[in-house]
């Protein structure tokens, strides 16, 4: 396996490229996530904040990230962020050995300013009274307001104090900026170390979905080819998946988001499994579906071969200054095209080609950028109106799942009903073209019919 973990000077050259981009005397703040009830006293397993989490890579809840840009510094060069006049600074949980023996270890500020390359660490017992001083006569304000409700409440009452404190000297920033595009830019170009992470991620997520294909038997439930697939993930240090998995057979397959998954799997159906794993807070997101039997039927193969060839035709268009209208077009094209051949969509061909009449059974977008979240941020877009898409550049990682869902319902020869297929690799932009980073997870017709026939 790859290195599964990025060095604390990455974090620090982030950070720096976030003070480079704000003006002399300005302060951002990036809340990390806090822990979020389930029931009573109990929680979900946490979940960081991303942006927090990409600044900082620290781990614990209810932390807090500020950034200040000193009023010495010369905005002028890259340089110049790593100024004396700047500071990074993390108010984090106290330590406490009583609530560490029950709720478990804490890094504490003293620790965490050594270990993640901080300028000053305090505990958060100090936030009250140190936060609004830092604050105090700051120009400019960063922070992602409207994403906690509490922290908001925090920063307006503090800011509230200081415009109120005119007569002891306080000034309050007079203007305030949100902090996510800035890091949606930096989050959607990957480094090495996110891209070591992802192959890894993918490695991981592709082995589960050989292991779901080995297990799969008529009789089974899908709750136990799901159980399957976190222990694959779970085992090989991916504790959590990215997202809820997505384990659909037969008709279940044409539910989009269907996480159920609690209905037998039955001999002739497919299985559709969406599932990928989160490792070092880095999602894969990958997609396959099989038949439940081991072999496909004449009309499950002719739509399979029709979605993968649609896949690899749009993945084969991604490379630097593609964008995503060319790779939507090329998919759009072969399925459009191959269901007017098997008599599901009728008419002329020129025509349900204008109209993209695929898209009456391709019914969701073809991919999304992928990386610390699963539909991970970055714009998709180049320009003020949102017409024009942007460009492909080299560290973007992407998904391409185009998709068929044909329902009970669907005005189709009955052969055709209840099928859904879905294929999704997860691919890198690279300097020449593209790298898929999905390499494991079979998804040839001939190939999971042969690791199905292992069984
Ligand atoms: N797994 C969610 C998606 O494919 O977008
Ligand atoms: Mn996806
Ligand atoms: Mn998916």
């Amino acid at each position: 396996m790859t290195k599964t973990h990025i060095d604390v000077s990455e974090f620090q050259n982030r950070r720096h490229r976030i003070l480079a981009q704000m003006p002399v005397n300005s302060i951002a703040l990036f809340p990390a996530a806090k822990e979020v009830t389930r029931s009573r006293d109990t929680e979900f397993l946490f979940c960081q904040e991303k942006d927090f989490f990409y600044l900082s890579g620290f781990h614990e809840p209810d932390a807090l990230l500020v950034l200040i840009k000193g009023d010495d510094a010369d905005t002028a060069s890259d340089v110049a962020a790593n100024s004396d006049a700047n500071e990074c600074i993390l108010f984090c949980r106290d330590k406490d050995p009583q609530a560490e023996v029950w709720h478990g270890r804490r890094v504490g500020p003293e620790v965490a300013q050594s270990e993640f390359g901080l300028e000053h660490a305090y505990g958060l017992s100090e936030l009250e009274q140190v936060l609004p001083l830092y604050l105090n006569g700051r120009d400019a304000l960063y922070f992602a307001q409207g994403q906690f409700k509490e922290f908001d409440d925090m920063v307006f009452a503090i800011l509230d104090i200081l415009r109120n404190g005119v007569k002891q000297g306080f000034t309050a920033p007079v203007s305030m900026h949100d902090t996510r595009p800035m890091l949606a830019e930096m989050r959607l170009i990957k480094s090495d170390a996110e891209l070591a992470i992802m192959r890894s991620a993918n490695e991981i997520s592709g082995n589960a979905h050989q292991r779901a294909m080995t297990f799969c038997q008529p009789g089974k439930f899908e709750y136990q080819v799901e159980a399957e697939i976190l222990h694959e993930f779970a085992s090989n240090g991916a504790r959590t998946a990215a997202y809820g998995s997505i384990v659909g057979g037969g008709e279940n397959a044409t539910i989009l988001h269907y996480t159920d998954n609690q209905d037998v799997l039955l001999d002739g159906e497919l299985l559709l499994i969406d599932a990928g794993a989160e490792l070092c807070g880095y999602a894969a997101d990958i997609t396959r579906t099989f038949p439940v039997g081991g072999t496909f039927s004449a009309e499950q193969a002719a739509l399979y071969n029709l979605v993968l060839e649609s896949q690899l035709a749009a993945i084969e268009t991604i490379k630097p200054g593609s964008n995503f209208a060319i790779a939507n077009e090329a998919a759009n094209n072969v399925l459009t095209r191959g269901l007017h051949r098997l008599g599901i969509l009728k008419g002329s061909i020129e025509t349900l080609l204008e109209e993209n009449a695929c898209k009456q059974y391709f019914i969701h977008g073809l991919g999304h950028w992928l990386g610390l979240d699963v539909h991970d941020v970055g714009d998709y877009h180049m320009d003020e109106n949102r017409r024009q898409l942007r460009p492909f550049e080299p560290g973007m990682v992407m998904t391409i799942e185009p998709g068929l869902y044909i329902d009970a319902d669907a005005d189709v020869d009955e052969r055709y009903k209840g099928i859904g297929i879905r294929i999704e690799d997860n691919i890198l932009v690279t300097e020449n073209g593209h790298e898929n980073l999905t390499v494991n997870a079979p998804k040839t017709i001939a190939d999971i019919e042969s690791l199905m026939a292992k069984r």
